[in-house]
């Protein structure tokens, strides 16, 4: 009787922890698996001796006992194939095993021996040196992310065969290494879009800075055609740019979504997540039997894109209430729950009516009496509470559009929303888990956004005047501290009150009337 360990890993949420698979091979004739392993493990049996027959070798024609440890924690899919195959091997002395204990080894089979990705690398590969591993062996596709991490060897393999040759020491494996310091700087400010390419727009652009610079939610609300999509995908490249710490979680996320590229190691770039509106609800805030990252979860520390909110359903609106506020999205299960971070800027896009054309400068709207106040309802209200500002989005004439000179560049933009954004950070540096203004509660709001009698007496008049709702004035506070913010102003003057209440279209009794 022969007993070796070999080591692969779970995830759980965003984490990993390390499982031993205790292979066992004795007399008998017999395959057993235990320790909770979930039927995609069990068909590992299959394609491990089609795999080793395909290169030269075989199972033991004797009785294999698998454990898999600790048995409380869920070990899904079929990464563990070849955390199993090499603890087979060796307890039948097809290969050697004294370094076998030293290594992470993981990867699902093909049933030629090839190696499939495996989903959570770079939680993996953390987990590993934490835990004091030597090396991490996996598909190769999945090396680059794992190689982040320092400090422990990353090899990334196509076949099973270099594994045996590994071991046998007959031949050495290719380490993957990256410079994760090098990589981060190389990547960090490669945008796709920039805000130059947009003409004209003044106004829109500004909404969109103010936006970035408090970390609020917007909605854009226009036309067909006005540029609110164009915008929209631009505003990553005014956000501030990740820092490392940033860019591993959000790295973190999409390897356990098993959605890195081969070529892609780290994300520095915040992410722009566009969901389509017909997605389901557990594709947008994550789940399912096997629960994995939505896109909400994607989405963490960059931007949640909804274009066409009111084509949304509307129970896929209603799950994001709680992420939106929580920041995270907890995904509970009979037998164990995770979580997954989500801290996300939302940013949602409208046509204001369904003809498209209500407020429009020049175009009639079509849409008969309480139409347009029908298509808003659309939108549950809960959601368009958290949604700070409102931007009306109106077409620049095509005539000025062939004129116009581009605009200011997203990097300058970006120069001024981090300023504020430093501001911000001193203010709520004794804060937990607030960074920006558009996250103080509504205990600090008023703590933090005092505005003088002025200031106040018109505040009213404008609410009274325009109609806005209660829920309006809080949003316009925030706003304000944060246009304050952006001109360096340690108190909210009137003029900056004076533009919140400007981003409150949707809040006003008289729209849609
Ligand atoms: N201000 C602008 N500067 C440069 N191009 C613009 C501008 N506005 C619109 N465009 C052009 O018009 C195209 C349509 O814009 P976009 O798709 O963003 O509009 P939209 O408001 O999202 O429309 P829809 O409601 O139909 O989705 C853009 O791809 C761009 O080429
Ligand atoms: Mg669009
Ligand atoms: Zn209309």
């Amino acid at each position: 009787m022969k007993l070796i360990k070999t080591y692969g890993s779970a995830i759980q949420g965003v984490d990993a922890i390390t499982i031993t698979v205790e292979v066992n091979v004795d007399t008998g004739v017999n395959f057993f698996m235990v320790g909770l392993p979930d039927s995609a493990v069990k068909e590992s049996q299959q394609r491990i001796e089609s795999a080793l027959s395909y290169i030269g070798y075989r199972l033991p024609g004797k009785k294999i006992v698998i454990n898999m440890a600790p048995a409380d924690i869920r070990k899904e899919g079929s990464a563990y194939d070849l955390t199993i195959a090499t603890g087979i091997l060796a307890a039948s002395d097809q290969i050697g095993s004294t370094n076998i204990d030293r290594y992470i080894i993981m990867g699902e089979l093909s049933l030629d021996g090839g190696l499939q990705p495996i989903r959570g690398a770079l939680p993996i590969a953390i987990e590993a040196r934490k835990k004091g591993f030597e090396g991490f062996i996996l598909p190769k596709q999945n090396a680059r992310e794992a190689a982040i991490v320092g400090d422990i060897k990353v090899y990334g393999v196509e076949n099973i065969k270099e594994v045996i040759d590994f071991f046998n020491g007959e031949k050495k494996l290719e380490q993957t290494i990256i410079n994760t310091r090098d990589e981060f700087y190389a990547s960090l400010n490669e945008y796709e879009f920039d805000f130059m390419d947009v003409k004209g727009q003044e106004n829109i652009k500004r909404a969109l800075e103010i936006a970035a610079a408090g970390g609020h939610n917007a909605i854009l609300i226009g036309p067909p055609g006005s540029g609110k999509t164009m915008l929209a995908k631009r505003l990553p490249s005014i956000l501030p740019p990740l820092n490392l710490h940033e860019a591993l979680e959000t790295t973190k996320i999409h390897s356990v979504a098993g959605r890195m590229s081969r070529s892609t190691s780290l994300i520095a770039v915040r992410p722009f997540r566009a969901p389509h509106h017909t997605i389901s609800d557990v594709a947008l805030v994550g789940g399912g039997t096997n629960p994995q990252p939505g896109e909400i979860s994607l989405a963490h520390n960059g931007v949640l894109f909804l274009d066409e909110l009111p084509e949304f359903k509307r129970t896929v609106l209603e799950v994001l209430r709680q992420p939106i506020e929580d920041r995270v999205v907890t995904i509970s299960r009979a037998r164990f729950s995770v979580e997954y971070p989500a801290s996300f800027m939302l940013v949602a896009a409208m046509n204001p009516c369904p003809c498209g054309y209500y407020n429009h400068p020049t175009i009639q709207c079509m849409c008969g009496p309480g139409i347009v106040q029908k298509y808003l309802n659309k939108i549950s209200g809960p959601l368009l509470d958290r949604i700070d500002i409102h931007v009306e989005v109106v077409p620049v004439p095509f005539k000025e559009l062939s004129e116009a000179r581009n605009g200011e560049k997203s990097a300058q933009v970006r120069e001024r929303v981090v300023k504020a954004r430093k501001i911000q950070e001193e203010r709520y540096q004794e804060k937990k888990n607030i960074h920006c203004n558009a996250q103080m509660t509504s205990k600090q709001l008023r703590e933090i956004c005092k505005i003088d009698s002025t200031g106040q007496l018109m505040l009213k008049n404008a609410m009274e005047k325009l109609s806005l709702s209660a829920r309006a004035y809080d949003r316009i506070l925030k706003v304000s501290r944060t246009i304050a913010d952006l001109e360096g102003s340690a108190g909210i003057l009137s003029e900056h009150l004076a533009e919140a209440i400007h981003y409150r279209s949707l809040d006003r009794e008289s729209w849609g009337k």
